[in-house]
């Protein structure tokens, strides 16, 4: 009897405690705990959250399975979406035939000629940022990525300068991760109507979150940039409702602008901890002809390029995804049943020494053109995979390279502490307590 025939079969995983099951452990530290599940049990591990089945895949062929071979068994699932509740029915949210109506309409605003246009705009900001730095100072630059990018994306999206938001909007996302972090960590969810502190704290949250996106768009429908043809003008045009277009704008807000910030953050962290690196780095944007880094300067920028991928192999800003099969499924020999969650961590699958050698270091030379192309599909996915693959993936990449470029070339970057880089994995993998370093003007 195959093992599938035998229903019962479960994937090895560790043991649990009764009713909470694997919660209290992987709470305590879920980045470690998925690394030993994988190392210790292989490529399909069956973890229990307070009697929830969660199979975790640790193989790309596994995540290929999920995202693309049988990808429409998946949806994101009831644990995603809870965790992105405040998100609502926005592109990242939502399934079936509205997501393919929306994931149509925003595709436009994502081709990449309209996205080359925007880098006289990237390195524009990247610059006023740098007004503020002075010689020699420590600074947040995680912070600083926070706020940059969020300016990038809401220029880019909805033509709108949102410097005077952006520390509001910051603060409401620090709540708001703050509440994920506290509900990922106990066995039983709190309703959100409860009126604890918290999630009174959360629905302020959501309301500072709201009022910026609805000042977003009372901004655009005034029209203050003639005409912009930017998404919310897009999508007012094709008739989406109000309380849609809310949705989609907080989405694109949110999930455009923290994650190409933690990119941009860990690589300034890995840098100052590779002095080398960084002298190369700056060697190449030197070579540009003397001005920030342009869409014609992109091809150069080969090291930038192999430092950015090997920054978001270590730390990748999405560093696990999940989904739930519709419908009974076999995967890896073993049977899913319907309605139980999948796990694919990056995390995980971006430090195995089977596809990544000397996983843990840092070595942007890895990233040779060879190496790609024997690369399995699936052992590197920091932009996910398949139809639900991050439609802002080549903006973020020319973010990235812009910004950095840009600040690089004007900056040296020194590591203030030599203590390890310490991470919490919230709904995005973030740095705990910032990224402190010192700037020096070159
Ligand atoms: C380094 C930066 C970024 C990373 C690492 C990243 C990562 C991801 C990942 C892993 C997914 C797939 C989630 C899943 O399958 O469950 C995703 C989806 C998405 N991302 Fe990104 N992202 C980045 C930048 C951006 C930017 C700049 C934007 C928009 C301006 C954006 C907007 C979205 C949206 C709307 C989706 C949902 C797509 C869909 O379901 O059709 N992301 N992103």
């Amino acid at each position: 009897m195959s093992l599938v025939e035998n229903r019962d079969a479960r994937p090895p995983g560790p043991t649990g405690l009764p009713v909470v099951g694997n919660s209290l452990q992987f709470g305590r530290d879920p980045l470690s705990y998925m690394t030993h599940a994988a190392r210790a049990y292989g490529d399909v591990v069956y973890l229990e959250f307070a009697g929830m089945p969660f199979y975790q895949l640790n193989h790309p062929d596994l995540v290929k399975y999920v995202l693309v071979e049988n990808n429409q068994n998946y949806r994101k699932g009831d644990l995603f979406q809870y965790e992105l509740r405040l998100l609502g029915q926005g592109l990242l949210n939502s399934e079936g035939a509205a997501w393919r109506e929306q994931r149509h309409r925003l595709e436009p605003a994502f081709h990449p000629q309209r996205i080359a246009a925007f880098a006289e705009m990237m390195t524009g900001y990247t610059e006023r940022l740098l007004e503020e730095w002075a010689d020699e100072e420590v600074r947040d630059v995680h912070e600083d990525m926070m706020r940059l990018t969020l300016e990038i994306v809401a220029d880019a999206l909805f033509s709108v300068d949102i410097r005077r938001e952006s520390t509001e909007i910051g603060e409401a996302l620090e709540t708001v991760m703050e509440q994920f972090r506290r509900s990922s960590r106990l066995p039983l969810e709190v309703p959100d109507w409860l009126p604890t502190r918290t999630n009174l704290e959360f629905h302020r949250a959501a309301k500072a979150l709201d009022a910026v996106v609805a000042n977003i768009i009372r901004e655009r429908k005034a029209g203050t940039r003639e005409g912009a043809d930017d998404v919310v003008s897009r999508l007012l045009d094709a008739g989406v409702p109000e309380e849609n277009l809310r949705d989609e704008v907080l989405t694109l807000v949110l999930a455009g602008h923290e994650t190409t910030a933690l990119a941009l953050s860990y690589t300034f962290d890995l840098l100052t901890r590779h002095p080398p690196v960084l002298a190369e780095v700056q060697a190449e944007l030197d070579s540009l002809a003397g001005h920030p880094p342009t869409m014609a300067d992109v091809k150069a920028m080969t090291r930038t390029d192999q430092v950015l991928k090997e920054s978001m192999r270590l730390y990748p800003p999405v560093y696990g995804l999940l989904r739930e099969p519709f419908t009974d499924d076999e995967i890896g020999g073993y049977h899913i049943p319907a309605g139980a969650t999948v796990g694919m961590h990056q995390w995980v699958i971006h430090r195995d020494p089977r596809f990544f050698s000397d996983p843990r270091s840092f070595r942007p030379d890895r990233w040779t053109p060879a190496f790609e192309r024997e690369l399995p599909a699936f052992a590197y996915f920091p932009f996910g995979g398949g139809p639900r693959r991050c439609i802002g993936d080549r903006f973020a990449m020319l973010e990235a390279k812009f910004v950095l470029g840009t600040i690089l070339q004007q900056f040296d970057v020194e590591a203030v502490s030599t203590k390890p880089l310490e991470l919490d994995p919230a709904i995005t993998l973030r740095p705990k307590g910032g990224i402190r370093v010192r700037v020096t003007r070159r």
